[in-house]
């Protein structure tokens, strides 16, 4: 790919996006009216909305919800649907090899899947996992095992203002303690997981030196250390961007240091891997072969597809390669950057610096008449999805927060966020443009948000499926 900036003799260089659309989609349009009924009938989850009725820009999730590289496309019709040996299978384990160096690699249908097959095989009840912070599906497949899962992150992390560079990093002095108190009470740390970017903190990046850091104090303890891949390639660019010492290095490189710390990763393709589907476990230990083998023959497929399609994995190999490009990875972090700069232009709270993938605006800050269980985030999101067409998710007390059987909030969450997460290669700068001059019409008036309530309650993963309604 060449450069994408022209420079000319007194004239300011022009930056622009150094791709084209060859596929267009049209939105649809929609009324407040529709909406209105839309989300009536969707229970006022905005997960139950049919994508026809999104009309102002879906930033519901940047997973599997991408465009794809033409030689992606090119790469999908050499697929080879072969049920065991195919080269379609071959591209995709080759792929993650020679990125993460991980002689073993396992195929799954998503990152849950990854998550669901690992920890049914390494977890139990005597068992603590350690984190940055680990992400809503890994914390309940964790949980799932009855084991137990900490966030161990750096409190800038929890400072939305705070201006840290890597606010994603994990506090080695939390994790040294929890090691202590595990041993004290005589359970397990079968590995620590390192979520990059930290989805759950802010789409935000660990650094080189705490990846390394962590590592040497984890061997103290014969402790793996695990990747979260699913945004590797965002985290490597910031700390291309932010850490000395790795200006000049590609991005490949990086992510070859980053994974050579670890023993372990899980990946959701539907991230970096620029694919709509797809995921993989890739591990050191030759041992864990057979002990995690049966487990994907069991839930996701034969140990060549690991319930993908030939196209899936021709996607996926050819994703993890393009994800490489600096010029790409420039354009999506900047195009953040830019929805954030909007936000900031507005006074919209927002969790500063801006991440990788996604922005989160602080619906605690931006509604303060309504208490977390009042789901202050919830409410922003549907007012906004009601007055704009636009889909945004809450990630507070909802996604993050422990409820009584009864459905009580009876742990917040440490924030109330909504989360507007990019899909790669969709939408342009006008568009974040709209989402950010909705946002600021909406604050304008917030304090007539009114609260919202659950109807229906599920246990398991409740954003998903539970249903509400605004407090009179
Ligand atoms: N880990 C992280 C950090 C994630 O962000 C996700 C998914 C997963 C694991 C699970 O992967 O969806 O393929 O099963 N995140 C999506 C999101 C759902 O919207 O952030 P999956």
């Amino acid at each position: 790919m060449s450069t994408n900036l022209f420079v000319c003799k007194q004239v300011k260089p022009i930056s622009f996006r150094p791709f084209v659309s060859k596929v267009s989609h049209l939105i649809p349009t929609t009324t407040y009216e529709k909406r209105k009924t839309a989300l009536e009938r969707a229970g006022y989850n905005l997960f139950n909305l049919p994508s026809t009725m999104i009309s102002g820009g879906d930033y519901l999730t940047d997973s599997g919800t991408g465009g794809l590289f033409d030689t992606q496309r090119s790469m999908m019709e050499l697929h080879d649907e072969s049920y065991a040996g195919s080269t379609s299978y071959q591209r995709f384990e080759d792929s993650f090899k020679a990125i993460t160096g991980m002689p073993n690699i396992l195929p799954v249908h998503q990152g849950r899947a990854a998550e669901k097959v690992l920890f049914s095989s390494l977890l139990n009840e005597n068992c603590v996992v350690l984190s940055n912070s680990l992400f809503d599906t890994t914390r309940a497949h964790v949980e799932n095992t009855k084991a137990k899962g900490l966030d161990l992150v750096i409190d800038e992390c929890y400072n939305i203002e705070s201006s840290h560079p890597f606010k994603g990093n994990i506090d080695l002095n939390k994790v040294k303690k929890a090691i202590e108190d595990a041993n004290t009470n005589g359970k397990k740390i079968p590995f620590c997981v390192m979520t990059l970017t930290n989805n759950t903190g802010g789409g935000q990046p660990a650094s080189m030196q705490n990846i390394r850091e962590l590592k040497s104090l984890l061997d103290q303890y014969k402790i793996p250390l695990m990747i979260d891949a699913c945004r590797f390639a965002e985290n490597c660019y910031f700390i291309k961007q932010r850490e000395p010492g790795y200006g000049n290095k590609s991005i490949e490189e990086i992510a070859k240091e980053l994974f050579s710390y670890a023993e372990c990763f899980t990946m959701s393709a539907k991230k970096d891997g620029i694919a709509h589907m797809g995921g993989a476990i890739g591990f050191r230990n030759p041992e864990w072969m057979d002990l995690l083998k049966p487990a994907v023959i069991l839930n996701e497929g034969f140990i060549n597809y690991g319930g993908m399609s030939g196209r899936d994995m021709e996607a996926v190999a050819q994703g993890l390669k393009e994800v490489l490009n600096e010029d790409y990875l420039r354009t999506r972090i900047e195009d953040t950057a830019y929805f954030a700069d909007q936000c900031k232009k507005y006074n919209i709270p927002i969790i500063t610096p801006p991440g990788g993938h996604a922005i989160y605006v602080d619906a605690g800050k931006l509604l303060p008449h309504l208490k977390s269980e009042e789901f202050p985030g919830q409410a922003l999101a549907c007012e906004l999805y009601l007055r704009s067409g636009i889909r945004s998710c809450e990630m507070g007390s909802i996604m993050f927060g422990s409820f009584d059987e009864q459905g009580n909030l009876v742990k917040p969450h440490k924030r109330e966020l909504v989360r507007f997460a990019i899909p790669r290669l969709v939408y342009n700068r006008e568009h974040l443009k709209y989402a950010a001059q909705q946002l600021a019409l909406l604050k304008q008036d917030a304090f007539r948000v009114k609260g919202m309530k659950f109807v229906s309650h599920p246990k398991v993963l409740p954003h998903f499926s539970a249903t509400f309604n605004f407090v009179n």
